[in-house]
């Protein structure tokens, strides 16, 4: 395809964000098992062998409902926790880190995962398009392309908070936490040969692994483990510690034990407990807050306004989505299926007919601002380092090569300009994974001009 026909068709796309692939969900426990109060207030920690209920879901990103479980894509891990104080959501993935820094960035980067509004394809030149204009995403797409792009169903891959949050203790007292959920069953991946094949043959295959599991008492488990800064430590940060394109170093983070989830009951009607199940990053308790990281800023206004059009005013008010162990008092009525509409309770404020008043106790922390308000460019604050760490620290030598082999096998369908701006990427990662790309594209090019 050509440069001037790649534009055009990026000009058509149509600026709607469409729906995940809802795959699915369950529900279960987490149980503390070491004490973070030091850190953190919040009910759900308060001690040891508390059990908290949860509920999860699982999802893929590109594809539609009923699409193959077994893509290269990343994979959903949101978490809804039904605490004493409210419901506190870690909507997640299973991965630490993200595609993009900038919230303003969204809607776009999802258009190039899902298909062409023209052809309804899904289009490689969206795809590295995007990617290769903002390389700050090279990052993720070299775990999006290593192994873990493929993980072997649910119950065999971590999830992660991903962003930058905020713990406070009961003395507010606050330092900046990263959530990590590994799996205790042991990370596992389908080949690409395997997956092609579960795709043809048990489509569902990722589904009916977790509903069985569960189903024959083989209840899935993760460990939960927090890396802790404090504010001084991110003032001094080499890097931004708010820049979701980036991991914290274990060695100078520790990841710290917390506790375990356990999901160990099937939904009873897929409907009711996974469809309508809303989860948004801006579902929050005490104890437990957002930090200044700009793209979870940006998804605490975003996903209500989804639910709103996906379910309808009153979501919070079905079962599987209201705080049911703690009591909602407000000022909103009315509306479709209003359920809990409060009674004869005041609906204005102030009032002098005992209306809930603020709790002093969810009230968040303060800190300090200082600097010029604008809109900046995010777009350089070192793209490469830590591709370049995972590359040549983490990956072992046969898992390089996989990678390669798996950028080739989506890269070649690019148009020749994307190949060599991608090339050209991928060499400031590592100049070894620069050649080892250019070489293996010119492989395929040939193995493709002899067929
Ligand atoms: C500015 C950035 C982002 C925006 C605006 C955004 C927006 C959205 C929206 C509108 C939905 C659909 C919600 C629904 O219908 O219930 C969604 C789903 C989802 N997002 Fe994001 N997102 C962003 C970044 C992220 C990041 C960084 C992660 C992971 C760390 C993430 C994880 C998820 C997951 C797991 C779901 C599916 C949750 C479920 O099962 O209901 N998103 N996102």
């Amino acid at each position: 395809m050509l440069k001037e026909e790649v534009i055009l068709t990026f000009n058509n796309i149509l600026f709607t964000l469409k729906k995940m692939k809802c795959i699915l969900g369950a529900f279960g426990y987490f149980e503390v098992t070491h004490d973070i109060t030091k850190y953190c207030k919040a009910d759900i920690f308060s001690s040891i062998g508390k059990q908290t209920p949860v509920a999860v879901r699982f999802s893929t990103v590109g594809g539609e409902s009923g699409s193959a479980d077994t893509v290269r894509d990343p994979r959903g891990f949101a978490i809804k926790f039904y605490t004493e104080d409210g419901v506190w959501d870690l909507v997640g993935n299973n991965t630490p880190i993200f595609f993009i820094r900038d919230p303003i960035l969204f809607p776009s980067f999802i258009h190039t995962q899902k298909r062409n509004p023209v052809t309804h394809l899904k289009d490689a030149n969206m795809f590295w398009d995007f990617l290769t204009l903002r390389p700050e995403s090279l990052h993720q797409v070299m775990i999006l392309f290593s192994d873990r792009g493929i993980p072997d169903g649910y119950r065999h891959m971590n999830g992660y908070g991903s962003h930058t949050f905020k713990m406070v203790n009961s003395c507010d007292n606050a330092v900046y936490v990263k959530f990590h959920f590994k799996t205790d069953q042991g990370i596992k991946n389908l080949d690409v040969k395997r997956a092609r094949d579960l795709a043809a043959d048990d489509p569902d295959y990722s589904n009916r692994d977790l509903f069985n599991a569960i189903a024959n008492g083989n209840h899935p488990t993760w460990t939960l483990y927090i890396q802790v800064m404090t504010f001084e430590e991110a003032a001094a940060n080499k890097f931004n510690p708010f820049d979701i394109t980036k991991v914290w170093s274990h060695a100078d983070y520790p990841l710290i034990p917390v506790g375990k989830l356990v999901l160990n009951r099937n939904p009873t009607n897929y409907f009711a407990d996974i469809e309508q199940i809303a989860f948004s990053p801006a579902h929050m308790v005490p104890g437990i807050e957002p930090s200044p990281d700009k793209l979870l800023q940006g998804r605490l206004f975003s996903y209500s306004d989804t639910h709103r059009h996906r379910l309808g005013a009153n979501y919070l008010q079905l079962p599987v989505n209201c705080p049911y162990r703690s009591k909602v008092t407000n000022y909103q009525r009315d509306g479709p299926q209003a359920y809990d509409n409060q009674g004869s309770a005041p609906n204005y404020y102030p009032n002098s007919f005992s209306g809930p008043e603020q709790q002093p106790a969810y009230r968040m922390s303060s800190f300090d601002v200082s600097g010029a308000v604008a809109k900046y460019d995010l777009s350089n604050d070192d793209n490469y380092t830590q591709a370049g760490l995972l590359y040549r620290n983490v990956l072992p030598k046969d898992e390089q090569n996989r990678l390669v082999e798996n950028i080739v096998d989506n890269l070649k369908h690019a148009a020749d300009f994307l190949q060599e701006k991608a090339i050209y990427h991928f060499t400031q990662i590592d100049d070894g994974l620069g050649k080892e790309l250019r070489e293996h594209l010119k492989l395929a090019k040939c193995s493709k001009a002899n067929l």
